[in-house]
């Protein structure tokens, strides 16, 4: 790898000669995932991470699922001009779902942006950034679709690893659900080598990782694929949850047809496979999962949640849920509304469906209104919130271990905050002042809130 320290600027917005870069995530934990690897490879090509009125560079990471997330990356790029006003060597970078979409379309509303990729494009950014820094005329547009997984440069050997970490398996999707916009965004299915990924997640053991989560549009159907070696993701499951020092794995997302028995099996064989299970239901009504292209019924779903339940009786279920897709009835709705409730959901993510464009719902008849689908999403969320409280409930009482990490925000001054294995956050308190961020520690719960519990911490033995 290449180590650029010693750039010929000196920058001079701040005392500190490297150049600063500030990166700002929209979206789902790809999103994340990449931000972190550019992070770590922008550090260690020389650049330091700054606030973003102190950055020369600025990258964001984008999120087209919804129009809701889209519009929030204009008003940021509006905001951002200022920066750029007041000093003209400022640029932003736009990455991800959104660069994918619109692509050079930024470059004419938006002078200060300089670089566009998409999430085949993530590898090339670091370079980019600093060939960007060097020519100020320049401008540069890394869209096209990969084949094959473009591999990132390793970072994890040479750097402390967060003590949660996520490392992609797989980029892109097939599957074409009709709302979706992703596999017009992400480009098809690609999975990395089944090596790779192992590699990736020994250096971040050993560089202090003690969770691991496995990333992808739809993770079950990982290898099969063209750039896929044969592995299927029930072989990789178990080589990951065999590291040695790994203490936590999780996956994330599952697609409901795909989702393997051996996978659901390793839930009963793998201590260190948290008890924790995303698993989007999209909609409780058949005939609307038909029209949705989801290729499972309700009774297939129910199936497997039993299966998950027989072998992990804890397991921590969450979903994604959609109202008012094209069509749906108030019959299909409180179909969604039983399904939801006889599964009882730890918790849930539910949207109001939003037309994309291009792509195949928005062109069905009988588009729901929105004062309907605002009404039905408020009622789905009001039953979610009786279910997460019954959820949080029956932690009370228990003492759970708890992955530290960070102190708590505002309103839990004082307090620290992780997550017990299910993925439900605990605050809790500590005697002392010490660092605690990256261990784990034993909470007694004592009291649910709405979407956390809270309790104090148990020294002793494990
Ligand atoms: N409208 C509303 N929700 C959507 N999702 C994906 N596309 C749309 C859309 N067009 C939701 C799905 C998916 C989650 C990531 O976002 O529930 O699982
Ligand atoms: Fe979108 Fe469906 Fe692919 Fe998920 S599985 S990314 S919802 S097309």
């Amino acid at each position: 790898m290449e180590l650029r320290t010693g750039h010929t600027h000196t920058g001079g917005r701040d005392p500190d000669s490297r150049p600063g870069f500030h990166i700002i995530t929209f979206g789902c934990q790809m999103n994340v995932c990449d931000s972190q690897w550019l992070e770590q490879s922008l550090s260690l090509r020389g650049w330091r991470p700054v606030p973003e009125d102190k950055a020369e560079a600025i990258v964001i990471n984008t999120c087209s699922v919804r129009e809701k997330p889209e519009q929030k990356v204009y008003s940021l790029l509006g905001r951002l001009r200022s920066l750029w006003k007041a000093d003209p060597r400022v640029f932003v970078a736009v990455g991800g779902c959104v660069a994918q979409q619109i692509g050079e379309g930024f470059w004419n509303r938006f002078p200060f942006v300089r670089l566009v990729f998409g999430s085949d494009g993530v590898a090339q950014v670091p370079a980019a950034l600093d060939q960007l820094r060097e020519d100020p005329g320049l401008r540069l547009s890394y869209l096209d679709f990969c084949s094959s997984y473009p591999e990132r440069e390793r970072v994890w050997n040479q750097a402390c690893a967060p003590s949660q970490a996520f490392v992609t398996i797989m980029q892109g999707c097939d599957n074409f659900c009709a709302y979706c916009i992703v596999p017009y965004t992400r480009g098809r299915q690609k999975s990395r080598p089944l090596p790779e990924v192992i590699t990736e997640c020994s250096d971040l053991v050993r560089s202090g990782a003690r969770e691991i989560t496995l990333l992808g549009q739809n993770v079950n159907s990982y290898g099969q694929d063209q750039s896929g070696d044969g592995g299927s993701f029930a072989q990789l499951l178990e080589e990951v949850c065999a590291l040695p020092g790994l203490e936590r794995v999780r996956f994330t997302t599952s697609h409901p047809k795909d989702l393997h028995p051996q996978v659901i099996q390793a839930f009963g064989r793998h201590q260190n496979l948290c008890p924790a299970l995303h698993l989007p239901l999209q909609s409780g009504s058949d005939r609307i999962l038909q029209k949705m292209g989801r290729r499972y019924t309700t009774s297939q779903y129910l199936e497997l949640v039993a299966a998950l339940r027989r072998v992990r009786p804890d397991i921590v279920l969450s979903t994604d849920l959609i109202v008012g897709f094209p069509g749906e009835t108030e019959e299909d709705f409180e179909q969604t509304l039983d399904m939801v409730r006889r599964i009882g959901f730890d918790s849930s993510f539910s949207f109001k469906y939003s037309p994309r464009p291009g792509v195949r719902a928005s062109l069905m008849p009988g588009q729901v209104a929105e004062e309907v689908k605002a009404g039905r999403l408020q009622r789905l969320q009001v039953l979610q919130e009786e279910l997460t409280q019954h959820s949080l409930d029956r932690l009370k009482g228990r003492v759970i271990p708890v992955l530290v990490e960070k102190r708590g925000a505002s309103r839990f001054e004082g307090q620290w905050q992780g997550r017990e294995a299910g993925g439900r956050v605990v605050h809790f308190t500590w005697p002392s002042d010490q660092e605690l961020t990256g261990r784990f520690v034993r909470v007694r719960v004592q009291t649910a809130m709405k979407h956390s519990v809270s309790g104090e911490a148990v020294k002793g033995p494990w």
